[in-house]
């Protein structure tokens, strides 16, 4: 059990880890790649772990030294393991690791905890067997453990049905493998990761608009070596964004940031909000700075925050919030790390606001700045985004008690430290 409690005052400045989303992808291509890769400023979290660990069983050679990582891929390329690949919470590395393995000749078995064990991964599982891969899996939506057959692939293109990067990229890291060129074709704009650490390692992307989304082509080829400078996580920096805005007496910034645009569509929506709530543009690295603010209520559409992540915390901000918030086209929400649609609105109504779904939607009615959040009790069910965004309800309101609290190493493991920085 984790006490978090109020902050009488927030003041300070905030390096959150390296992005993890990038994090994954150094990782895998520098696996990839012939030859050593250096990376700094990866994630520190237990996802980007599972990842180093996974292409260390795949026989690439990983070593920390200091801040950074060296990653060797071998000169043959990576060949399967005997052992099970073990995923732990990553959702991103299960997904990608499918990708990987898809063009490894060989079977190989992915495993994850219980909530990696009850996410769908038939959204992988379906382009990667029209690839020429095999993918089996439990149930109907195949949950893990998995085993995925690998060998020879073909190039496809592919209309991905759900908006997930993680969909993308399964299927581009298979296409570095396949025979001919591969194509994904995403009607909503997810984030470009994937495309653009590929085209950093040399290899050949082509990204155009197509509609509303994007048309990306990919023909096939071994990443080069190089190295890779990881930028802080701007998911992380949408908690703190958060409390900086409804905190009565707060002052923060978050520094080193990547800021792309599919990144930082909370900026916008708090700003909509009445929030003074900013992004500055360092040239290579953006910060963020947050001070207290009067929220009104908006309306968030799942096309601006594509990964749906910044949601919950978003739900914090629309309790403190005067008005009725909408939260529209949110289905993604339910296969996260935890069922998010269904804790978003649970945490809502612990902290007092009134809080209904109707669909795929939800309605957030906030207290406004004349009333204080209720104390609660919140189980973590293996979720970190949902841990940070109750801290940050706690934090500044009246506190909050959180049992598995220490699920937020999946991402971030220093956040309390963190948290209690700015007291
Ligand atoms: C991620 C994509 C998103 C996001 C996750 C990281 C990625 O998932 O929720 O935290 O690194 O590609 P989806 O692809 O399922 O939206």
């Amino acid at each position: 059990m984790t006490d978090v409690a109020p902050l009488a005052r927030v003041r300070g400045s905030i390096r959150v880890p390296g992005d993890k989303s990038y994090s994954h992808r150094a990782v895998l291509l520098a696996a990839l790649a012939e030859g050593r890769s250096s990376l700094r400023g990866l994630s520190a979290g237990a996802d980007v772990a599972a990842t180093l660990d996974a292409v260390a069983r795949l026989g690439a050679r990983v070593e920390p030294e200091g801040d950074r990582w060296w990653v060797s891929g071998p000169a043959g390329g990576l060949r399967a393991s005997a052992a099970a690949l073990e995923c732990a919470n990553s959702g991103t590395t299960m997904r990608l690791l499918c990708g990987v393995v898809a063009g490894v000749p060989g079977t190989h078995r992915l495993v994850g905890d219980a909530s990696l064990s009850r996410r769908p991964m038939d959204r992988v599982a379906a382009p990667l067997e029209r690839m020429g891969a095999r993918v089996r899996g439990e149930g109907p939506s195949l949950h893990a453990p998995l085993v995925v057959e690998g060998g020879a692939l073909s190039g496809v293109e592919y209309h991905v049905p759900v908006p997930s990067a993680q969909v993308k990229s399964a299927v581009l890291f298979a296409g570095l493998r396949a025979s001919g060129s591969t194509t994904v074709v995403e009607s909503v704009r997810t984030r470009t990761t994937t495309e653009d650490a590929m085209r950093e390692a040399g290899l050949d992307v082509a990204v155009a608009p197509e509609g509303p989304g994007r048309r990306v082509t990919l023909n096939p080829g071994r990443p080069n070596p190089r190295a890779w400078a990881v930028p802080g996580d701007p998911s992380q920096a949408a908690f703190f964004a958060v409390l900086g805005a409804i905190h009565e007496d707060a002052s923060l910034e978050v520094v080193s940031l990547d800021a792309a645009p599919e990144r930082v569509g909370f900026v916008e929506v708090l700003a909509r909000m009445g929030a003074r709530v900013a992004l500055h543009d360092h040239g290579t690295y953006h910060s963020l700075s947050a001070l207290s603010s009067t929220l009104v209520a908006t309306e968030v559409h799942s096309h601006e925050i594509p990964s749906v992540d910044e949601v919950p915390i978003l739900t914090v901000a629309a309790c403190a919030a005067e008005g009725i918030t909408a939260f529209r086209s949110m289905a993604e929400l339910r296969v996260k790390e935890s069922d998010r649609f269904a804790g978003s609105l649970a945490l809502a109504r612990q902290l007092g606001a009134a809080a209904w779904a109707e669909g795929d939607d939800f309605f957030v009615e906030g207290l406004g700045a004349a009333r204080r959040f209720a104390p609660f009790t919140l189980e973590a069910a293996l979720d970190h985004r949902m841990v940070m965004a109750a801290s940050v309800a706690g934090a500044a309101g009246r506190g909050c008690v959180i049992e598995g609290a220490d699920t937020v190493a999946s991402s971030y493991p220093h956040f309390f430290r963190d948290l209690a920085l700015l007291a």
